[in-house]
């Protein structure tokens, strides 16, 4: 379940407070169970998978997909599996942890592990929103944000796209204000 941070340590974990909060940016944030087939565990605890088994575990959840293509016309879904051995893992996070935007939604259907994604909101001020299994965002295009593994290493998601040609990060430059200590995972 999501859980909302703020520079100054406080927290918010209640998912009505939590929505309430990012629809003032327009994002979309649902709570939806990851799959409880037993296949789908296995799946969702192996470290890596190769792209058959990303296949079998997308085929899972294809009734999510089915639904976002009728209400949002999202065309294409993958599976992104962060771990600790992927080569140059530190290189490819690098591309998201600093402030950005793009022009495609974001969308993600976390199915294992944790990452944070943090957000700038209209006053400057910024949060971080912790996400783990079964909780699926869309940030919309434009958005200021970014995406951070901090202390955890894993991470099983869906992407969902309408153009992936869209999703090229834009930096803004604004600095992040969270510093490394501000979150204990
Ligand atoms: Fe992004």
């Amino acid at each position: 379940m999501a859980r909302m941070i703020f520079p100054d340590g406080k927290e918010l974990k209640d998912l009505p407070a939590i929505q309430n909060r990012l629809a003032r940016l327009n994002i979309t944030l649902r709570h939806w169970p990851a799959p409880a087939d037993e296949r789908a565990k296995a799946l969702m605890k192996q470290k890596s998978l190769n792209d058959a088994e990303k296949e079998e575990l997308l085929g899972f959840v294809q009734n999510r997909f089915e639904q976002l293509k009728r209400e949002m016309g999202y065309q294409t879904r993958d599976m992104v599996v962060i771990h600790e051995d992927i080569p140059n893992l530190g290189d490819m996070l690098a591309k998201f942890d600093k402030i950005h935007t793009h022009s495609d939604d974001e969308v993600r259907y976390i199915l294992d592990g944790q990452g944070y994604f943090g957000f700038v909101e209209p006053d400057g001020k910024q949060f971080l929103l912790e996400v783990s299994g079964g909780d699926y965002i869309n940030v919309p295009a434009n958005t200021e944000h970014w995406f951070e593994m901090r202390g955890c290493t894993r991470c099983k998601a869906v992407r969902y796209f309408i153009d992936t040609s869209g999703w090229t990060p834009n930096y803004t430059g604004r600095e992040r204000e969270f510093a490394e200590t501000t979150v204990t995972t």
